[in-house]
């Protein structure tokens, strides 16, 4: 039996991503995941990472909790999938710690690189999909915010420049989806794209 294959979803705020990922692991009949969480202790990781109330949250202790709730996430659910020959589909992964902890916060995008690679044992995925869409598009898109949503314009201005920087320095492991549209013609272009 061969391995399975992990396709990360990725994008900022409100470009949709959730519902793509659910459509693509669907088409897939792929095992649907999602960090932060994904397993018991990384659902509770991510409530605490996500609570508004947690005011004076240090950047380096962020990426530490987004790495330990990745660390099960591999351990618990991903590599069992993989080497069961289930292909995974995540919504969010590694790459939105380089992202948000490193480019949004402004810690070493090198060292949020180095310390998911401990999390993971060096598992990263072997496609990852980007959710690009416009600004404006993606704030009309938010309900209530969570820590990371009311972290302000210039934060998610650093996260989505991030991901494409990000994507331009691996073509060979990122599509550059276009989020804009119905969920139905994202969800087409979203599974050309991985088809490819
Ligand atoms: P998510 O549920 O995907 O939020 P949304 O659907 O609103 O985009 O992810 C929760 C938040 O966690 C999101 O704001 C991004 C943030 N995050 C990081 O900062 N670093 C990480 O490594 C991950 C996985 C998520």
């Amino acid at each position: 039996m061969s391995r399975g294959r992990l396709v990360a979803l990725e994008g900022g705020e409100g470009c949709g991503k959730s519902t793509q990922a659910a459509r693509l692991a669907t088409r897939l009949g792929a095992v649907l995941t999602r960090e932060p969480g994904g397993t018991a202790v990384g659902e509770r990781v991510r409530d605490l990472l996500l609570d508004p109330a947690l005011v004076d949250l240090d950047p380096r202790a962020e990426a530490l909790f987004m790495a330990a709730a990745r660390a099960q996430h591999v351990a618990e659910v991903i590599s069992p999938a993989l080497a069961a020959g289930h292909d995974v589909v995540t919504d969010r992964y590694a790459h939105s710690s380089l992202a948000y902890q490193g480019f949004g916060r402004g810690l070493d995008v090198e060292a949020v690189r180095a310390l998911s690679d401990f999390a993971t044992g060096g598992l990263w995925p072997d496609l990852v999909v980007l959710l690009d869409v416009p600004a404006d598009v993606a704030a009309g898109r938010l309900g209530a915010l969570d820590r990371f949503e009311a972290a302000g314009a210039a934060f998610h201005q650093r996260v989505v420049e991030g991901f494409r920087a990000l994507a331009a320095a691996e073509p060979d492991r990122w599509v550059v989806v276009s989020g804009v549209g119905s969920v139905d013609d994202v969800a087409e272009r979203v599974w050309q794209a991985v088809s490819r």
